[in-house]
């Protein structure tokens, strides 16, 4: 009776989490129904993050299991260039019911929730010897000896984006530059041009005003060139 309703509760609880789980139930049932019985600890999709230092960072963590939790044992280490510096742990005794956290560095602070199956802690006044690697860890007594673990790694800056914004500069001067030195060829052209055009009709003006002189004395009507000339005279 028990073991049929545990079952039962077991695939409304799977059915719920949608098609992903549907196609992990299909290589459960092939590799064996212990599997799905696996907890699953997870630090999110981006599993790191860029601090400022002597700022507060969320090291996210959250744990899901298809049958339910019972003394759900977690904890969270820094792994220290290979030594592991406990940073809390605690035990979850069942679903919904909030952990009682030993904490082991005075600036952790456990910002969890069983309710939420989140096992999240912040981080204070980071420091650059903070920068690394934490691991999230947890085992169900459900599963007996099987662990779990996810891996978040912070990464502590001094300014932020301070490369990303001198490197912004660059492109922006260079681009600018550039830009700087098209227009100026281009005004140098049109100079250029113009005082070309000037100098060629210059010389037409004088090649006209002399036939036009030549026109004049023919009696012939004042040309285009003549009035254009006038100014100058
Ligand atoms: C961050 O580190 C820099 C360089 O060591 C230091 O000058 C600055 O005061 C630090 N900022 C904080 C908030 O601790
Ligand atoms: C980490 O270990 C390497 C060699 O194993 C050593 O050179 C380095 O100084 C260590 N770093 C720290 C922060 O202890
Ligand atoms: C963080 O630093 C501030 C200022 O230095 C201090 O007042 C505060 O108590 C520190 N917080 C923790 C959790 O160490
Ligand atoms: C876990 O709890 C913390 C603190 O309440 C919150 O900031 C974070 O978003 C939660 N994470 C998830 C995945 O719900
Ligand atoms: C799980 O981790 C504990 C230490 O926390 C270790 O003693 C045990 O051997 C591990 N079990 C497996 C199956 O890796």
């Amino acid at each position: 009776m028990e073991l049929q309703q545990g079952r039962r509760s077991f695939q409304h609880r799977c059915a719920r989490t949608g098609d992903a789980l549907h196609a992990g139930l299909v290589i459960t049932l092939l590799i064996g129904v212990w599997y799905a019985q696996a907890l699953e600890v997870t630090t999110g999709k981006v599993n790191f993050v860029e601090v400022l230092n002597g700022s507060s960072v969320l090291l996210p963590c959250t744990y899901s299991s298809c049958i339910g939790i019972k003394n759900l044992y977690f904890n969270w280490h820094f792994n220290d260039n290979g030594t592991k510096i406990p940073l809390c742990e605690a035990l979850i005794p069942a679903e919904g019911i909030e952990p009682n956290v030993k904490i082991d560095h005075e600036r952790v602070e456990f910002v969890g929730s069983s309710k939420r199956s989140n096992i999240s802690i912040l981080l204070h006044n980071v420091t650059f010897e903070d920068q690394g690697e934490y691991i999230c860890f947890a085992r169900n007594y459900k599963e007996k000896d099987r662990n779990h673990s996810a891996t978040f790694t912070l990464f502590v800056v001094d300014k932020l984006k301070v490369v990303d914004n001198t490197l912004t500069l660059i492109i922006v001067s260079v681009l600018g530059g550039v830009i700087g030195l098209i227009v100026l060829i281009m005004v140098i052209k049109a100079v250029v041009v113009a005082v070309l055009t000037k100098v060629q009709e210059k010389n037409k003006e004088c090649l006209v005003s002399s036939t036009g002189n030549d026109n004049t004395e023919n009696g012939l009507p004042a040309s285009k060139a003549d009035t254009k000339a006038t100014p100058k005279a």
